[in-house]
């Protein structure tokens, strides 16, 4: 892969749809100071529209949006937007039909919610481990614009931590269970669990989604077409009382019987298109690999390291091809707002997405 050309005399004008939260506030922030982005248009429900974003975003630190974001107006929902990059953060049943609207018209959509993620013509993509998906853009050709799509919040660590070892080893089964944080279920949702000292083992949609998107993200292009990968693989997801950070708990099957190390090698050397291409959000390295026995930490890991990386910890053997591990990525971040961003600069990067 060739570095591109990067020294964009204009940086593209970009939009975020539901601006006011927890994901578009991550976005907003991202955005505020991106080298390629301009962050020019703001949208959110029309309980919010008419605030400015100083008012409203009540998750970024106060202050921390320079003073020409921080006076962008959100937009009611309908209104036109002249960006023609958008990064939608809306709910799935309203995010359907305004991303198929704005890619009609033209539009660039780089979406984190659930809407299109399946659908064969939409590509669904880590930069690291699937860029190549992107050719599924060739197969829009209903829309002017196009829908690209980042993965489930669990689904990003699974797919990091898995996609290295099933490249060097071979992937015969998966099985996982998920500790997801309050920032995972929206900023009101979040609001009306009862999580204090205790577990919500039901999380509406997510064990499909987690097993889907595996699928079709470690999945062959065939033509044009995502041939699922041939994988067993089940999941069990729980919401737990922790603010950010998405754990999973992953026991595997490989192919072939290996070293430890040579699993902790295939992941501290695992790296893709974001690397190679040097985006401006590509973490360096992807994944941190701990030997504490009591690493990954949400609280801790997320707080003093880069959360584009993930974190993988507790290795163990089981069986003569069988291993468990936990791996922790930032839901909000790696698995929303900045993976949305980095899959927008690979986009960019590739020659992916019109600058007008
Ligand atoms: N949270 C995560 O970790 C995470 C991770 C990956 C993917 N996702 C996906 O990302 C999307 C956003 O998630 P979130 O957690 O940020 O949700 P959220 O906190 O509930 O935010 C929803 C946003 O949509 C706006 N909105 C609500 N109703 C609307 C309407 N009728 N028209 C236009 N805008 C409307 C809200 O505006 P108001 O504030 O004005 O109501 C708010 O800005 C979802 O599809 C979610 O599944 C979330």
């Amino acid at each position: 892969m060739t570095t591109p050309d990067t020294d964009y005399a204009e940086r593209l004008s970009a939009c975020v749809l539901g601006a006011t939260g927890a994901v578009g506030q991550r976005l907003v922030g991202l955005l505020a100071d991106h080298p390629w982005f301009e962050l020019r248009e703001v949208q959110a429900s029309l309980t919010s529209a008419g605030q400015s974003l100083a008012q409203a975003a009540d998750r970024l630190p106060p202050g921390s949006l320079p003073p020409e974001i921080a006076a962008l107006e959100l937009q009611p929902p309908t209104s036109a937007i002249e960006a023609p990059l958008v990064f939608s953060a809306l709910a799935a049943d309203i995010a359907r039909d305004t991303e198929e609207a704005l890619a009609r018209a033209g539009k660039t959509v780089v979406s984190c919610a659930s809407s299109w993620r399946m659908d064969p013509r939409v590509p669904l993509v880590v930069p690291e481990v699937n860029p190549e998906h992107l050719e599924l853009l060739e197969t829009q050709a209903d829309w002017s614009g196009a829908i690209a799509t980042n993965p489930n919040c669990s689904t990003i660590g699974l797919v990091l931590a898995l996609a290295p070892l099933k490249h060097a080893f071979g992937l015969e089964s998966v099985h996982v269970v998920s500790l997801q944080a309050l920032s995972g279920a929206g900023a009101a949702t979040a609001r009306s669990l009862d999580l204090l000292a205790n577990v919500v083992p039901h999380i509406a949609g997510e064990e499909a989604k987690l097993e889907s998107e595996t699928h079709k993200i470690l999945g062959h292009l065939v033509g044009q077409i995502v041939k699922p990968a041939d994988l067993a693989i089940s999941a069990q997801c729980n919401r737990v009382p922790v603010a950010d950070g998405h754990t999973l708990c992953v026991s595997l099957e490989l192919l072939e019987a290996v070293e430890a190390q040579e699993l902790i090698r295939a992941w501290r050397e695992y790296c893709g298109a974001p690397q190679e291409l040097e985006l401006p959000g590509a973490p360096d390295p992807v994944i941190l690999f701990h030997e504490d026995p009591d690493a990954p930490q949400p609280r801790r890991e997320l707080e003093s390291s880069d959360p584009m990386a993930i974190h993988i910890g507790r290795l163990r053997q089981t069986g003569p091809y069988n291993w468990q591990f936990t791996t922790l990525s930032h839901n909000t971040m790696r698995g929303a707002a900045g993976g949305s961003l980095l899959l927008a600069e690979l986009m960019l990067a590739t020659g992916r997405m019109a600058r007008s």
